[in-house]
């Protein structure tokens, strides 16, 4: 984790509302793994005092670029769409654990409701150089609010769902999901509550609607990986990354806490990725 003063090199609105920034900051574009996020200090004359949590959308070692991608939702995302490029924002980070990709999986599904996206698009462009093939499921309310087919890689096979059906599919993204769940070795999702939930519903079953036969641990096979640990996560078929209100980021405050099927998970530590089955989902 890095303090880092972060030069705004671009701002522009994708989507009404939705806003993309690209900011030069090497320590963090070289640092960052998909799935973490950074906290933006606001400007002391807006007069707020907390920092604001946003996901990594992409990250280039090459240029030291890293793309932050945030809907105005109160005072500090419209303090942010007003800075200027060549202004420097206070940014620490990179912060939480990233997703975890089983080096066997050679097929990634990405699945993002709405703002969802900015959480899931660095795995992409990771998987890509990797070598793994993408596809991204995609839910929006309507035609308007799909994330911009432009802004993702060539190579990525990219689905589009939307509840009024203007645009791709008529109804909601983990609808998709039956279609794609025996090509994916890994499915890696971000959006909200409810949808999140329905995936790790879906992933339960997998299995068995695949057909996929139970035979149990290897005589010999040693302990079975504890939950929440990077093996644990590296091996769960779909990772989900949660989206919570923050307060410091870094642990202290609890204010971030989602339940677990083993106790509270702070969201901005032992998250924001967390494997489907660390949640109690119907506590949520
Ligand atoms: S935001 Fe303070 S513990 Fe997570």
């Amino acid at each position: 984790m890095r303090l880092v003063a972060a030069e705004l090199v671009d701002s522009r609105q994708i989507l009404p509302g939705q806003w993309l920034q690209s900011f030069h900051a090497p320590e963090l574009a070289t640092g960052s793994r998909a799935g973490q996020f950074v906290h933006v200090r606001t400007g002391d004359y807006s007069g707020l005092v907390l920092r604001r949590p946003f996901s990594i959308n992409t990250a280039d070692p090459a240029t030291g670029i890293i793309t932050l991608h945030f809907r105005t939702v109160g005072r500090g995302t419209e303090w942010l769409t007003r800075v200027r490029e060549g202004e420097r924002l206070d940014m620490l980070g990179p912060l939480g654990r990233p997703f975890e990709v089983d080096p066997r999986s050679r097929h990634l599904l990405l699945i993002a409701g709405g703002l969802g996206m900015a959480g899931v698009r660095m795995l992409a462009d990771e998987a890509l150089r990797d070598g793994r093939q993408v596809t991204i499921l995609f839910g929006a309310l309507g035609a308007g609010h799909v994330y911009p087919s432009s802004l993702l890689p060539d190579e990525v096979e990219y689905v589009v769902a939307t509840d009024d059906g203007s645009l791709g599919h008529h109804g909601l993204v983990t609808e998709l999901v039956l279609e794609y769940e025996a090509w994916a070795d890994q499915a890696f999702a971000c959006g909200p509550h409810p949808m999140l939930a329905r995936l790790a519903q879906l992933a339960t079953g997998r299995r068995e609607r695949l057909g996929v036969a139970k035979l149990g641990r290897k005589r010999g096979a040693g302990k079975a990986d504890p939950l929440g640990s990077t093996a644990a996560r590296r091996k769960a078929f779909l990772q989900v990354s949660m989206e919570q209100t923050m307060g410091c980021a870094v642990g202290a405050c609890l204010g971030c806490t989602v339940i677990g099927v083993e106790g509270p998970l702070r969201v901005c530590r032992e998250g924001p990725v967390f494997a489907a089955e660390e949640i109690a989902w119907p506590a949520l």
